[in-house]
């Protein structure tokens, strides 16, 4: 299949990349670097001795985006091309519905421009909100409470009336929980920007030395051990969740909202102990104050991913840390500076 990747080079499209190229599919990423580097498709070149085409493109700019379409024709579209801090959304969050919103309305005029109709989307389980029950299926409520949120709960809707209106169309939109790890061989990797914002990334900085100790946010919540639980993933396990997307969506027809994630809520203490026994040294960490915003428990039902994409998760937290920790010792500082490595 020819597969048109926005925002690949990134953390969950590089991964997703060695995939499709390793399954033979013809890739063409769209990709401005705005978080990201083109070391990483170097790298993703090398790991799959396979080469695909790489546009430095912005999704706002819809001249740009409908000549890459029309060139390529591509028969499946993936979408990670986004911004996706919570706090700078708050901040600025006209940035926020440009690129999330205006940018997805760019993409979906110029597949039809290209007569590509088929499309898998990045969500997010924010969408959801606070929990009214768990776990999260997805008829729960649509209630997210960011600007972040509120540009993906947008943008499905958008591609849902598209699909809607655009015979033979189909659309998945994939709602992530927390996206973790990285690929076995630590060649790719999760390369926040600044101080890291999710628990992980925080957590591999202080295990290799960047920062002192991790502040964890709360330890009075109704769960386990009072810190805060979530469903995390696999990024190796999330990439396969693509996979099997486009394939649902080359057989099916409409737009179908599906959670990926494990299943199983992980407390910060427990993620902390399995980072300990990956990096074979103690994590320092204090208790500060609960996070704004932050809610006691997250994690999914699965059953909808079964049963649409014949996929589940394969690998435990321990896989998760354990590749992790090789990308975060052997690339301490991240991809080299933008330079093909
Ligand atoms: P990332 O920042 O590593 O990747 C996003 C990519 O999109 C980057 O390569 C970036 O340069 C590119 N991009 C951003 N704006 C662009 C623009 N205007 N034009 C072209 N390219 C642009 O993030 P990620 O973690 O790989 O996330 C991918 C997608 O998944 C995002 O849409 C994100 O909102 C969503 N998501 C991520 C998480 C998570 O925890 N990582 C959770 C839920 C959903
Ligand atoms: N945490 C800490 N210390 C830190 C960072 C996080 O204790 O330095 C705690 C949080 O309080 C929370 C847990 O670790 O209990 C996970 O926090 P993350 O920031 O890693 O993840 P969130 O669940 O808050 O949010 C993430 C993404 C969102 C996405 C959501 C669901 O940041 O964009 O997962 O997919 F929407």
């Amino acid at each position: 299949m020819k597969v048109f990747v926005t925002g690949g080079a990134g953390y969950i499209g590089s991964h997703t990349l060695v995939q499709l190229l390793a399954a033979g599919h013809e890739v063409c990423v769209f990709d401005n670097y705005c978080n990201s580097s083109p070391a990483a498709l170097a790298r993703v070149r090398q790991l799959t001795n396979r080469d695909l085409t790489a546009i430095d493109g912005d999704i706002r700019d819809a001249d740009a985006l409908t000549r890459a379409l029309a060139d390529f024709a591509p028969d499946a579209v993936i979408h990670f091309a986004g911004l996706k801090a919570v706090g700078e959304s708050n901040a600025m969050p006209l940035a926020y519905y440009q690129t999330n919103v205006t940018g997805t309305m760019n993409l979906l005029a110029a597949m039809d421009a290209a007569e590509c109709r088929r499309i898998v989307f990045s969500s997010s389980a924010t969408v959801y909100g606070e929990a009214r029950y768990l776990p999260f299926d997805e008829d729960h409520p649509v209630a997210p409470t960011n600007p972040y949120g509120r540009t993906k709960a947008m943008a499905e809707g958008v591609i849902a009336d598209w699909a809607t209106a655009t015979p033979a169309a189909s659309a998945v939109l994939l709602r992530y929980f927390n996206p973790v790890g990285a690929h076995e061989s630590g060649r790719i990797g999760e390369d926040p920007q600044g101080i890291p914002n999710n628990l992980m990334p925080f957590v591999a900085q202080v295990a290799v030395g960047r920062r002192d100790k991790l502040a964890i946010f709360g330890d009075d919540y109704e769960t386990r051990d009072g810190t805060g639980e979530r469903d995390y993933i696999h990024v190796v396990d999330l990439a396969a969740a693509h996979l099997a997307a486009i394939g649902y969506a080359a057989r099916a027809e409409g737009c179908q909202a599906i959670n990926v994630g494990t299943g199983q809520g992980i407390t910060v203490k427990e993620l902390v102990a399995a980072y300990e026994r990956a990096c074979g040294h103690p994590i320092a960490y204090e208790v500060a104050p609960r996070r704004p915003g932050d809610v006691a428990s997250s994690y999914a039902a699965t059953d909808k991913a079964e049963r649409l994409l014949q996929w589940r998760t394969a690998l435990d937290v321990d896989a998760m840390c354990a590749s992790s920790w090789r990308w975060q010792s052997e690339n301490p500082d991240g991809y080299p500076g933008g330079a093909e490595d």
